[in-house]
């Protein structure tokens, strides 16, 4: 087991911050990790901090560089587990590139995945952000998976409910406060994810953006290869490519208020664009204020506000993690100046 030392990060953040890892290790399999840990290397690397585990570094922002151990997961394969008669569950290592597996799935026949397709990073970083888009989250198609506790090198599995989903959030963001709490915030590095696609699949279409693409071919009830052709086309029009324009996806998590509070603001601003919630609250489109705001296009140094979509900061050529975290405050203070509402950023910053 190797532990390369200096290795730049550049192509292992979807921000394509310019950062180093002073340590780096490079994990293929769970023996990989056991090996590392009976190494005297990791007893000094870890004596101060906690490694840090890298998965696709596509929610991300690195402001200098890397002091802890960085893990980078590059555990592959994909397998059919299981087939019955109602679904096949698949498995995928956590090393797996997304949007292939995604595409992978469908080739083989497993419709289920198509509205998650193009979003950047691994298998193994999907569950922690329960990542989603266009209606699917990614616990709706969530089985299990298996990780290994960084403290004491055991491997545990946990289903749905143990991940504590949430809108972009699970038990994997974390910290434990105390012993009810099983938080696993830098505890955990997750190995494999399982998926159940149930044969009764149905496309999920209730997206303005998917409705219009009903509207404009006539196709009402799309496959699911047409549906994934149709959100890749979306995502394309609308976000920025990390291999051309350095981004995380949305910056900031879409807020909710409760409905009180949302009249409050359409009294004030009668165009903001807001979902009710199934649980009474309001979801409001954190894009729409920071656009309102005025930040389309402007930024601070050489990190910038996405022009088509401002909920994404992009790098527009050498920006820092620094300035990418300065902008992220300005527009937190003046969405606070102007509404009243705190905006939470999604991507980890180190
Ligand atoms: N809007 C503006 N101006 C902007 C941006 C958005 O007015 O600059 C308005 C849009 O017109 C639209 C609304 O805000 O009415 C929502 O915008 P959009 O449909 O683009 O979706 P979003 O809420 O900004 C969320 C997810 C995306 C996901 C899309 C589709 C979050 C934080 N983001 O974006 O996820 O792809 O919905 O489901 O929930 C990601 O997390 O990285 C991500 C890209």
């Amino acid at each position: 087991m190797i532990v390369e030392k200096q290795v730049p990060l550049q192509a292992h953040n979807s921000f394509g911050i310019v950062a180093k890892a002073h340590h780096l290790a490079r994990i293929r399999s769970e023996a990989d990790l056991a090996q590392l840990r009976a190494t005297p290397e990791w007893e000094v690397l870890t004596r101060d901090a906690m490694p840090f585990v890298l998965g696709g570094g596509s929610n991300l922002v690195i402001t200098g560089d890397v002091k802890p151990l960085v893990l980078k997961v590059e555990i592959m394969g994909r397998r059919l587990v299981e087939e019955t008669g109602k679904g096949w569950l698949i498995e995928a290592g956590a090393g797996e590139n997304w949007h292939a597996f995604v595409q992978w799935t469908l080739q083989q026949g497993w419709p289920g995945l198509e509205n998650l397709a193009l979003i950047p990073g691994t298998v193994g970083a999907s569950p922690v952000q329960n990542i989603g888009a266009y209606g699917v989250e990614l616990q709706d198609r969530f089985h299990s998976l298996d990780a290994i506790d960084l403290r004491s090198g055991e491997a545990f599995t946990l289903d749905a409910a143990q991940c504590g989903f949430g809108y972009r959030d699970s038990v994997f963001k974390h910290a434990s406060a105390d012993m009810r709490d099983f938080g696993l915030a830098g505890r955990a590095l997750i190995t494999r994810v399982r998926f159940w696609l149930p044969k009764a699949w149905k496309p999920v279409l209730g997206y303005a953006d998917l409705e219009r693409k009903m509207a404009e071919t006539g196709n009402t009830a799309p496959d699911a290869q047409t549906l994934f052709d149709w959100v890749c086309a979306i995502r394309r029009a609308k976000l920025p490519d990390p291999a051309v324009i350095g981004n995380a996806g949305s910056f900031f998590k879409n807020p909710t208020v409760t409905p009180e509070q949302c009249a409050d603001i359409i009294a004030r601003e009668p165009k903001v664009v807001h979902y009710p919630m199934p649980d009474g609250t309001v979801k409001l489109a954190a894009g729409w204020l920071i656009d309102a705001c005025g930040w389309k296009g402007r930024g601070v140094g050489n990190a910038g506000v996405y022009e088509k979509q401002a909920l994404v900061l992009v790098n527009r050529g050498g920006a820092t993690g620094g300035e990418v975290v300065t902008l992220a405050r300005a527009i937190q203070t003046s969405v606070y100046e102007r509404f009243g509402i705190r905006l939470e950023p999604e991507p980890v910053v180190i």
